[in-house]
């Protein structure tokens, strides 16, 4: 059975699709076979990796050993429809990572999914929060990371993402518009979701 890595948020523009490509490439990048599934009906993934080219779709990799699964944003977790869908993708996957922007507003608006996420979840399965769009000068430090971690009840993955201009090229050009020592990090982060 291949591992199945999930990007959530029901909050819109958190970066749930570019960390989905990152990771894949990068995983793919070290030698896994992975897949794509999008299960955004705006399908903006599809869009993505049909131009960066080598990352397949799910149905066209029957021996993928990683899924890496994007989700819609802009998302009422309210509605019966929309708890369904997401109850069934998060019941079919292994790591469950809530991207959330790294402010105590982003991440109180992250509670809905991330409650979800701990009620449906497998026993054998692994929530996590990433950390994307981080200034580098933030004032928030690694205790304040921790002390939201114990107020969220989910672990903050160590490794995330900074804010960055190259990071918005991630749609046209792929893991190719990162380089140097944040595609190092993006390797990092890749290995701590598997984990
Ligand atoms: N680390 C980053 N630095 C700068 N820009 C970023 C970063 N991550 C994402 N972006 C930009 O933010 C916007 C939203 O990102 P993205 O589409 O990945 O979010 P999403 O959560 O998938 O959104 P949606 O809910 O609409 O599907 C995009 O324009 C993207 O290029
Ligand atoms: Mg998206």
């Amino acid at each position: 059975m291949p591992l199945k890595i999930t990007f959530l948020n029901q909050k819109g523009g958190v970066g749930k699709s570019t960390s989905s490509v990152l990771i894949g490439a990068a995983l793919s990048a070290a030698g896994y076979q992975v897949a794509f599934e999008d299960t955004d009906s705006q399908g903006s993934l599809t869009m993505w990796t049909d131009k960066i080219g080598k990352l397949p779709m799910v149905h066209e990799c029957p021996l993928a050993e990683v899924i890496i699964c994007d989700t819609p944003g802009r998302i009422d977790l309210n509605q019966e429809e929309h708890e369904g869908f997401f109850r069934t993708i998060i019941q079919s996957s292994d790591r469950l990572v809530i991207v959330s922007e790294k402010s105590l507003f982003s991440t109180q608006a992250s509670i809905p999914m991330i409650e979800m996420v701990k009620k449906y979840m497998r026993d054998e399965a692994k929530g996590m929060i990433l950390f994307n769009k981080v200034r580098q000068r933030t004032l928030v430090g690694r205790q304040d990371e921790l002390e939201m971690a114990q107020d969220l009840g989910l672990p903050v993955l160590k490794n995330s993402l900074p804010l960055a201009a190259a990071y918005e090229n991630v749609q046209i050009e792929g893991f190719t518009a990162v380089l140097g020592k944040n595609r190092e990090k993006i390797f990092s982060l890749a290995l701590e979701i598997l984990k």
